[in-house]
């Protein structure tokens, strides 16, 4: 029996009225502010015709407050999968036209569905927030769809990616989905991330504060580092989305999209002799050397706002996936604080879930000292660092270009924290600490009584680095495997890097370890 035409047309009708959200006026309401709907961003985030959306026809169940009445078309959310680059990527974006974008029972089942499928085929997660947080007519059953997110934010924690886009609203509890996921990007100006707002604060603390200060972009992108990429706009916001996954395995049992090419020579690049300059109290910008590593120069900085002394992000050398990682010299000259810890520790520990390598470019003079440092857990935080390389079982390259110093030295993956392949500039000066620190404490005497006492310091630490910070002293210990001409490092790593893409290691079965929180 052939489906009648009123058949087909009642399907398209509903189809039709499911897909316009909240209503042709509230749509042209949002894109008349720049901003694009719930359904615009979906469309912008897969490539054309690929999206197959799940629950286009789901409705609220709600008895109270007037809802029976009531239609929440798609129950004020978009769920399904499509593809990114020829790849498959599991979405949803919240509809703001229907009840805020508001998350009740059907909502929160419709996002949970979609987090399932992801798991079951093992493809990333991505999460558009825009929403006014748990729907209030809905009550409890609304804190329940919550918890039942969360909970799968926790399950897919280290099995697929998960990345959140704020496009809108994201307040209270509702915040702390993003928060389980691994990257969040957040939209200038249209995206409010917090848990108590202003009002809030005022009428509990007496403090008084704006959205700007607490809830912005700006504000957790450089101050509450919770967030890791800030967007101008929705459009740009996807784009990151993207650019992103281009770095990332569809999940923690897959490789990265390596672009592996079957010639190894890598060549020379001598503009990395000249990168350091001549004084070694000088400062540089190891982005600038990053950008000469990578091929292409494509490094795709992760947290640039935040703790600025310690650089991560992802690129490829010789066409294997990487997450560099390392020391700053223009800020605090590099030595590793509170934030600089928990930003290097958390990158390492997503690149280790998804098997991407590590690369990690030493030039640190230590752990930043001071009272609030003291007072604030240094101990704890840097421990997240040497818990975080000790802890990884992906490849691990070490490039010391210039300062190692004692325990930070440790925390930036040495040999013993389990690097695989340790490199050491010419330029490098490794030790248990500084040479003027050094001197200092063994030669007090001798110094306080120089003639001239800075000379004597001079003369002393001088000694000190070409007997106990040499790189050969270090290489010939055996903890660095090779002193190469700064030239050759993209080679060395690319080098490396393919050697080490068969490294498989076991360690003894446990539950989890107990990195330092
Ligand atoms: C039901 C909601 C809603 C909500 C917004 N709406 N939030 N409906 N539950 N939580 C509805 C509004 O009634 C309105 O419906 C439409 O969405 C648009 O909202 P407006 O207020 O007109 O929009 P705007 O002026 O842009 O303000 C956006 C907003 C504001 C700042 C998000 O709506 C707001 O403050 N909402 C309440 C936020 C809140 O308190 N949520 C906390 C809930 S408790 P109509 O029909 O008029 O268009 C919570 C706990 C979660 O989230 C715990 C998880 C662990």
């Amino acid at each position: 029996m052939a489906i009648s035409q009123e058949v087909l047309a009642e399907l398209a009708r509903r189809r039709a009225e499911a897909k316009a959200g909240g209503g042709v006026e509230r749509q042209e309401k949002r894109r008349a502010k720049g901003l694009m709907t719930a359904r615009d961003r979906i469309e912008t985030l897969f490539q054309p015709d690929s999206f197959q959306e799940f629950g286009l026809h789901a409705e609220h169940q709600t008895r109270h407050f007037g809802m029976e009445k009531k239609s929440l078309p798609t129950d004020g959310v978009i769920t399904g999968i499509g593809y990114v680059d020829d790849r498959p990527v599991a979405g949803f974006s919240q509809d703001f036209t229907v009840a805020g974008g508001s998350l009740g029972k059907v909502h929160a089942g419709k996002i949970c569905d979609v987090m399932d499928y992801a798991m079951r085929c093992g493809m990333p997660i991505v999460g558009i927030n825009d929403s006014g947080g748990a729907r209030i007519q809905e009550g409890v059953e609304s804190l329940s769809g919550y918890g039942q997110v969360f909970n799968r934010n926790v399950m897919a924690s280290g099995v697929v990616p998960q990345i959140a886009v704020i496009a809108g609203p994201c307040a209270g509890g509702a915040a702390y989905s993003p928060a389980l996921m691994d990257f969040i990007i957040m939209v200038k100006g249209s995206a409010e991330l917090f848990i108590c707002g202003p009002e809030v604060i005022r009428a509990a603390s007496g403090q008084v504060t704006s959205m700007a200060e607490i809830a912005s972009a700006e504000a957790h992108a450089s101050v509450s580092g919770n967030i890791h990429f800030v967007a101008e706009n929705d459009a740009e916001a996807l784009g990151i989305v993207k650019r992103l996954l281009s770095f990332l395995p569809g999940n923690n049992m897959a490789d990265p999209p390596h672009r592996l090419e079957a010639d190894l020579s890598v060549g020379e690049d001598p503009a990395l002799n000249d990168v350091l300059p001549a004084d070694k109290k000088m400062v540089f910008d190891v982005r600038d050397v990053i950008a000469r590593l990578a091929d292409g120069g494509d490094f795709m900085e992760v947290q640039a706002q935040f703790a600025r002394n310690m650089v991560v992000g992802f690129g490829r050398v010789g066409g294997v996936v990487v997450g560099f990682i390392a020391n700053q010299p223009m800020v605090k000259a590099g030595a590793i604080d509170i934030d600089a810890s928990d930003k290097g520790a958390r990158f390492i520990r997503f690149c280790n879930c998804f098997n991407i390598p590590l690369v990690t470019l030493v030039d640190v003079p230590g752990f930043l000292p001071g009272v609030n440092q003291e007072r604030g857990g240094i101990i704890r935080h840097g421990a997240k660092m040497l818990f975080a390389y000790g802890a990884s079982t992906v490849p691990k390259i070490t490039v010391i270009l210039r300062k190692a110093y004692g325990g930070s030295f440790l925390a930036m993956c040495s040999r013993d924290m389990g690097a695989d392949l340790v490199f050491a500039w010419p330029s490098a000066e490794i030790a248990v600490m500084g040479a003027e620190g050094a001197v200092n404490v063994l030669h007090r005497k001798t110094i306080k009584e120089a003639e001239n006492p800075a000379a004597m310091t001079a003369e002393l630490a001088a000694e000190y680095r070409e007997r106990f910070a040499s790189p050969y002293l270090s290489a010939g210990n055996l903890f660095v495997h090779d002193v190469i001409e700064p030239s050759r490092t993209r080679g060395a790593i690319a080098l490396g890097l393919r050697g080490l893409l068969s490294k498989r290691e076991l360690r003894p079965s446990k539950k989890h370890g107990n990195i330092p929180l």
